[in-house]
């Protein structure tokens, strides 16, 4: 398992980085992310079994109907925030996004709904033609380079501010504050304020938004779209007991705080085949405050509702080397296998050997990495050929408006 590293600065961005490597820290200490064991025997041995286990699992291709992968290996989604003060993608990000076209397929950076559902300084929306086109422009480069990419649909609900908002309080499932070190505005770094609950008749039009995203998404060329229902964004503020206070049939009940996300996957799924909808949800995570003592029913719930619409797949950020809650014991992919019978997608501090291990024990069918794929554009080419990984990003470079820096200029293994 390899970690990674801050450098200190002071630019709102790297303080965003910051905080992100707090959390890392902080679960870092006393959880192990995940068992680094390789198996026994000598360099030989262990070489002719990782050959043997390479032909078998991750870098295998994977079909579902139409959808037709070359391997396994997914690129996660990953906030870069490149896409200007405009939200408007790019040249830049069609060049990143193509540099990391042999993966399995590419789930893109998280990408806003409406303007309500901003929270993030210069990451992309998919709420206007000129962002549509901008998006156009990337997944027409990922086709001529061979590759694939859903886009993932993304509201932030609390974990925003008034200053996104001219003055207006950001919206969440209840008025609960995220306790928290605070966050980037465009006016500075401020402290996070009570959101405003929405009102009942309000949903129905946040819903809307997510059909109109997912409509110019298809508009713009992408394979599918992935629904951002982690890492205590909107959807998971109304999953979780923690976040959702309400009384109405959006809580109260697991089935009801259920209702919001199943509402959204219905209205994505009628601008899309199913088959090219998912679902993303982090059931231990701990970033941005989250975490409900019930959350192993609360997924469970989620996962059997899920199971109905016949998704492309539900991805579980299982891993928990970005904080776990400990609120009980954590939920494994072999959890939601026992419910959810479409394809399983893992996520969160995989390595080859544990995501080979993950697809060939039955518990995945295909993994997603991030961080690696920040540092290693050619990370399916590294890990066929058993290449070494390139050194950690700098953590400053991850979201900072750095331009190519951090960000396009890292070299393919066999040029390095
Ligand atoms: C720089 C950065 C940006 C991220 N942005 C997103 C995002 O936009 N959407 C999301 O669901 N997760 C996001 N994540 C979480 C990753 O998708 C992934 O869950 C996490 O990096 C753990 O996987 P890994 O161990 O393979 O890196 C981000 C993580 C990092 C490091």
């Amino acid at each position: 398992m390899w970690m990674t590293h801050a450098r200190g600065g002071s630019s709102g961005t790297a303080a965003q980085a910051a905080a992100f490597l707090a959390t890392v820290q902080r679960s870092a200490s006393g959880i192990p992310c995940r068992p680094a064991g390789r198996a026994g025997g000598g360099p030989l041995y262990l070489g002719l079994m990782l050959t043997a286990s390479r032909a078998a699992g991750l870098l295998q291709p994977f079909q579902r109907d139409d959808f037709t992968l070359p391997n396994r290996v997914v690129m996660a989604p990953l906030t870069r925030g490149r896409a200007g003060k405009e939200r408007i993608p790019n040249r830049l990000m069609a060049e990143y996004y193509v540099q990391r076209a042999s993966a399995g397929f590419i789930i893109s950076e998280a990408t806003t709904i409406s303007e309500q559902a901003n929270g993030w300084l210069e990451s992309p929306g998919i709420y206007t033609d000129a962002m549509q086109a901008g998006w156009a422009d990337v997944t027409a480069a990922v086709h001529t380079a061979g590759g694939r990419i859903f886009l993932q649909l993304w509201h932030q609900g609390r974990a925003s501010h008034s200053d996104f908002h001219g003055g207006s309080l950001p919206v969440s499932a209840s008025a609960v504050r995220i306790d928290g070190d605070g966050i980037q505005t465009p006016l500075g770094k401020k402290p996070y304020e009570t959101p405003r609950a929405l009102e009942a008749w309000e949903i129905a039009a946040v819903v809307a938004d997510y059909g109109r995203a997912a409509a110019r998404a298809r508009a713009a060329g992408f394979d599918g779209v992935e629904i951002h229902a982690a890492n205590g964004y909107l959807i998971d503020q109304f999953l979780q007991s923690k976040t959702n206070h309400r009384t109405d049939d959006y809580g109260g009940s697991i089935e009801k705080r259920t209702r919001f996300l199943r509402e959204v996957v219905e209205a994505v799924a009628a601008e899309w085949p199913a088959g090219r909808v998912a679902v993303r949800i982090s059931p231990n995570g701990v970033f941005n405050d989250m975490g409900s003592p019930n959350f192993r029913e609360q997924f469970t719930h989620v996962a059997t509702m899920l199971d109905r619409h016949d998704l492309a797949y539900l991805h579980v950020v299982d891993g928990l080397a970005f904080g776990f809650h400990k609120l009980g014991e954590p939920m494994t992919l072999a959890d939601f296998r026992r419910v959810f019978r479409g394809p399983l997608m893992g996520n969160c501090g995989y390595d080859f050997e544990s995501a080979e291990r993950a697809i060939a024990e039955g518990h995945a069918d295909l993994i997603a990495f991030g961080r690696p794929f920040i540092s290693n554009p050619d990370l399916v080419a590294r890990f066929r050929n058993g290449w070494p990984l390139a050194k950690p990003a700098d953590m400053a470079a991850w979201y900072a408006p750095t331009g190519a820096v951090g960000y396009t200029d890292f070299s393919p293994h066999a040029i390095s």
